[in-house]
This record gives structure tokens, C-alpha cells and sequence, in this order.
């Protein structure tokens, strides 16, 4: 559907924005182009819709040269979504999205019905949100009309530049899914710009990994996380959510856990199962059993051992949790409680972490692009 063949863009015969980028996107594809601030994602874009024209190399649709294109029909026939949603300010949000009906001509109850139509399709009722100016509608609202309105003219491709990057995480996770949905029902050829791996993962059929205006990796998520072309692809996929499992035992334990005791305390009413018990100086002596007495404990956990290998090894126990021993002393205990903990406050900071602009940015990302810009 959408060829790129060998194309660089040089803005004043000096800044190579993009270096002969060559893919192709297949009719009906979710395509994601992602990497870090200035590596000429939207440069890309906005090739293909002819608001930038190629230095150098070939950008075709259905194997017709772009600039065989009349220009103006192009773009009425490619839906845009801007980095910064771009809604008329003065105009309603019937007339923001009528725009492209209106210039293609359709009657007016034709464009009524189809701006009631896709208000309906992003969950904005019709009655409610028509009449209304984009700055009495929330910031999710609004790009939700972006969206729409870059569908209002039934364009076969849908170009998107960052469309959720302005929103708080829980809108944009369900936008997120609104979108997912959406491709499933309309089936368009979809180019999506983002700075979210998490997002790219979740939402794309294949990935162009860009870095310097250069496609790193091309290929569907899966390839990108099980063969990495390079450490640059690896660090922007792994991220931190990969970390995580990485984690030393010593970094997930509890060192003060209802589930160790000094034996002198094991008196003490009411400990929860099972219950490991240290002696002078916190050597491990072993678990309490029902009876009381103290019983020789192997399943030990050593501090290094990665959180991965820790998850399994208590899984595979009949225990709740795990003592962390190095040498001979009790120096933490790994519970089900404390794991959870852990994953729950290092997961991926979605929505936490934001960029200079106070765009919001995926850690692993964060990393690659101050290490690039
Ligand atoms: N009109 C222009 N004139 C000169 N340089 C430009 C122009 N547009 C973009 N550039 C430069 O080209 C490079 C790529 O820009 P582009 O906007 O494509 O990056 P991006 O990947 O979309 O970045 P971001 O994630 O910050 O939106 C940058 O170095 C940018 O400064
Ligand atoms: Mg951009």
C-alpha cells in the first residue's frame, strides 16, 4: 500500500532528518514509527501526505508515485492527526469534524449522520458534544475529536502523530483500546508516531525503530523483544519492565517480616505461617512447625538471586514465603505480599515519567533519547 524506497529529507541543505528510509506498509497494517525526540518521526508522516516533499528517493500508495498525486485529493484522502490535536478553535466540534466532508462535498444529512456516527464510535454522545467549542471539552475529549475528524472523510489511511501524548495515563489507556478497537472494525492502514514502546507494543502489527532519521529494526513486536538487532534496540525494549525481574532477591525481601522471629520472641501470639526463626547474631535456625519445636529449613533464598528465579522457586513451594539467607544468617524473607509489592512499584512509570516539553515519555526512553539529543 504505502512504499517508502531509499528516502532522505535534508531541511536547508544540512539537517539530514531522515536517511534513506525503506519500508513498505501493507493495506490494513498498524504500522508504528517510534524513537527518540527529533529522530524524524513526524518528518516521515508528514511525507506522506505531501506537507513535506522528499530530498531524495520514492514515496508511493498502491504503486503510484506520490507526486503523481493531485496534492489537495491526497490529503482529503489521508486522515491526519497532528502532534498537538490542531482542532479550529473557533469552530464547533460538528464543524471541526465536517471539514474534509464538506470540501469532498457530501450533502449535509449525509455529514450530519457521519459526524454522529463517529462521535458515537469514540463514546462522546452526539447531543452533549456537537454544539460544543473545542475549549469546553477535556483535553481527552478533544483528541478524541482529532481522531474522529481525521476519520470524517473515510480516508483508507490514517496518519497519527503522537495522538494520546497529551493525555493522563488512564485516558490514554483507554483511548488506547479505543483505537485498538477501532482498527479491528474499520480495518484502515494506520501510521502511528510514538514515543511509548509500551504503546508501540500493544498497538502495532510491525514497528520502525528510528534513531538519527535511520530505521533501526523493522519488524512485529515479538521480533523486537526476542531478537533485538542491536543494544540500542534492546535498551528501548527492555526498559525497565524487563528490570524488574532482574532484580536481586536482597532488593524484593523484607527485612522486617511477620514471618521471621528471634527465638526468644517465639512466644509471641498470633504469627503468621510460615514463621522462620534466627538466633544470636540473626543465624538461621529454621522454620517453627505446628508443634512448636523448630524444624531444619533447606529452601533457602540467596540475596543475588534474580526476582525471576525467586517467583518460580516460591511458586513451586508449599510455602507463602521464602527465607533470604547469606552465610548463615536471616537476612530477609520473600512473601507473595513483598513480590507484589515490588512489581507494583517499579513497573513501567506509565505516565509518571515526562520529557523537558512535559511530554510523557517511557523510562527506558528517557535514557536513549537524553543519551541521543
Ligand atoms: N521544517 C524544518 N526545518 C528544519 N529542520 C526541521 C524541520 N522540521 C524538522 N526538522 C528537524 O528534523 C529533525 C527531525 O524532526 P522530526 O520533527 O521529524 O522529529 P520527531 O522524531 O518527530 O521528534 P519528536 O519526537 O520530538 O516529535 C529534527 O532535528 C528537527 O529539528
Ligand atoms: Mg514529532
Amino acid at each position: 500500500m504505502i512504499t517508502f524506497q531509499d528516502v532522505s529529507k535534508t531541511f536547508s541543505g544540512q539537517i539530514e532528518a531522515v536517511k534513506k528510509l525503506d519500508f513498505h506498509v501493507e493495506k490494513g497494517e498498524f504500522f508504528v514509527l517510534i524513537g527518540p525526540s527529533g529522530c524524524g518521526k513526524t518528518t516521515s508522516l508528514k511525507m506522506i501526505n505531501r506537507l513535506v516533499e522528499p530530498t531524495a528517493g520514492t514515496i508511493s500508495i498502491d504503486g503510484k508515485d506520490l507526486r503523481d498525486f493531485n496534492r489537495q485529493e491526497l490529503r482529503w484522502n489521508i486522515g491526519y492527526v497532528l502532534q498537538q490535536i490542531g482542532l479550529f478553535p473557533t469552530m464547533t466540534v460538528s464543524e471541526n469534524i465536517a471539514v474534509v466532508p464538506e470540501m469532498k462535498k457530501w450533502g449535509k444529512n449525509e455529514t450530519k449522520k457521519r459526524i454522529d456516527e463517529l462521535l458515537e464510535m469514540v463514546d462522546l454522545d452526539p447531543g452533549t458534544y456537537r454544539n460544543r467549542l473545542p475549549d469546553e471539552l477535556s483535553g481527552g475529549e478533544q483528541q478524541r475529536v482529532g481522531v474522529i475528524r481525521a476519520l470524517a472523510g473515510n480516508p483508507d489511511i490514517l496518519l497519527m502523530d503522537e495522538p494520546f501524548s497529551t493525555l493522563d495515563p488512564i485516558s490514554r489507556e483507554h483511548l488506547q483500546k479505543d483505537i485498538a478497537k477501532l482498527q479491528q472494525k474499520i480495518k484502515k492502514t494506520i501510521v502511528f508516531v510514538t514515543h511509548d514502546i509500551e504503546e508501540a507494543m500493544q498497538l502495532a502489527d510491525r514497528i520502525c525503530l528510528m534513531r538519527q532519521g535511520e530505521a533501526v529494526q523493522i519488524g512485529r513486536p515479538e521480533e523486537f523483544r526476542n531478537s533485538p538487532a542491536s543494544g540500542f534496540v534492546k535498551k528501548f525494549v527492555g526498559g525497565r519492565g524487563m528490570d524488574v525481574w532482574n532484580a536481586p532477591a536482597s532488593e524484593v525481601m523484607e527485612t522486617d517480616s511477620q514471618h521471621m522471629v528471634g527465638e526468644t520472641m517465639i512466644h509471641a501470639p498470633s504469627f503468621p505461617a510460615p514463621l522462620y526463626v534466627f538466633g544470636d547474631q540473626r543465624r538461621f535456625l529454621g522454620r517453627l512447625d505446628p508443634t512448636g519445636t523448630v524444624t531444619t529449613h533447606d529452601l533457602l533464598v540467596s540475596p543475588e538471586r534474580p526476582l525471576h528465579e525467586v517467583v518460580s522457586a516460591v511458586e513451586a513451594s508449599e510455602f507463602d514465603a521464602l527465607p533470604v539467607v547469606e552465610g548463615d544468617k536471616l537476612v530477609g524473607v520473600l512473601s507473595y505480599r513483598s513480590i507484589v509489592a515490588y512489581i507494583h512499584a517499579h513497573r513501567p512509570e506509565r505516565g509518571l515519567c515526562r520529557d523537558g516539553s512535559g511530554r510523557r515519555v517511557f523510562g527506558s526512553l528517557r535514557q536513549s533519547t537524553r543519551n541521543t539529543v
